[in-house]
């Protein structure tokens, strides 16, 4: 990939897609392009066929897909299923068609089984049961991860290279209450508590169970080097994941501080906590010389800033 190469970022709005355009822009990659979904709907084959005939893009980061918190998994798997199968296979199959160099597919942490060993490695995947409340979800992305593998053997190349990160949080994140994953719901709440003046906040769960983050623009930077290394990658895809691990109460006070509220947070215990511990074992990438660099501190610090930034422009708006 050279600094004059066509990369194509698909979901340049989102978490990842608008760290990838950040980043590549930041080292020199000066032929980006983008397509937002109101122009070209990649769950439409027609739409990118039409796209890729057009644009001819050389590099793929495929950052387009629906993604949600555990309710809007649970409310309309359906969705979920064939919007991410529907971007997969036209976007695959539109870059064998027109000869794409490289892409990166993103699959997700959900794809193990619930009950995999702790931290969990590349080869148990489809070792045991998965999580029923994302299963439509971590099918489509098993499928993704399995094309990508099916088109390398078909092709004889290592084209296309699949990335499993971690639970991602940072700029341009979900919000929302509805659709939002759990460190993005937690600045929300606790921002809102301290907006409100709210010397109280209950959140779901004990505190205790186990997550690691990893910041978007340390998955990016996982993805360009990914890309820059596919032939040392060979036909194997790769875990990403910052190697932290907190408790949930432990991301609650460093949200706390960072917002500065001063407030007391108690525990709903009567709500599910879900898996103890869910950490991804990164070794295979790291291997090959990839870490994460940025602290949950520094990473917090520069969402919740985003997060305040987009409250501003929202009022305004209004
Ligand atoms: N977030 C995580 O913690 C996480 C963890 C592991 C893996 N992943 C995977 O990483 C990838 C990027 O995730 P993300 O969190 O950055 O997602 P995101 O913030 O929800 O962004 C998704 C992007 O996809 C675009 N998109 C959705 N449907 C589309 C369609 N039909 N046509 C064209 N564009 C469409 C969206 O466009 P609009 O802006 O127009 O809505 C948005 O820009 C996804 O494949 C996700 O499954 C995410």
């Amino acid at each position: 990939m050279f600094k004059g190469s066509k990369i194509y970022v698909a979901g340049h709005r989102g978490l990842l897609g608008s760290a990838l355009v950040k980043r590549l822009g930041a080292d020199g990659y000066s032929n980006i392009v983008t397509a937002a979904r109101g122009e070209t709907d990649l769950t439409v084959q027609s739409a990118v066929w039409k796209f890729f005939n057009r644009e001819r893009p050389e590099y793929v980061f495929l950052a387009a897909g629906l993604t949600g918190g555990i309710m809007a998994n649970r409310q309309r798997p359906a969705e979920f299923m064939h919007v991410n199968i529907a971007i997969q296979d036209n976007v695959f199959e539109a870059s064998r068609a027109f000869g794409v160099k490289r892409l990166v597919f993103y699959g997700s942490s959900c794809i193990y089984p619930k009950k995999a060993a702790q931290p969990m490695k590349e080869d148990c995947l489809l070792t045991g049961a998965i999580e029923e409340t994302s299963e439509a979800y971590a099918v489509a992305k098993i499928a993704g991860i399995k094309a990508c593998r099916a088109c390398n053997i078909e092709d004889r190349a290592n084209r296309f290279i699949a990335l499993v990160p971690s639970s991602m949080y940072g700029p341009n994140d979900d919000f929302g209450l509805e659709n939002s994953h759990v460190l993005s719901a937690m600045i929300r709440k606790i921002t809102d508590a301290k907006r409100e003046g709210r010397q109280r906040l209950t959140l779901w769960g004990s505190g205790e169970p186990k997550r690691e983050f990893l910041f978007s623009e340390d998955a990016a930077d996982a993805s360009i080097f990914a890309m820059l290394n596919a032939d040392r990658i060979g036909n194997e895809f790769c875990n990403v994941a910052s190697g932290q691990e907190y408790s949930i109460k432990e991301l609650s006070s460093a949200i706390s501080r960072i917002v500065e509220y001063k407030g007391v947070i108690e525990w709903d215990i009567s709500k599910p906590d879900g898996a103890p511990r869910k950490l991804l074992d990164a070794a295979r990438l790291t291997r090959l010389g990839w870490r994460a660099r940025t602290t949950l501190e520094e990473g917090l610090k520069e969402t919740y800033q985003w997060y305040q930034r987009s409250l501003c422009a929202n009022t305004e708006a209004i």
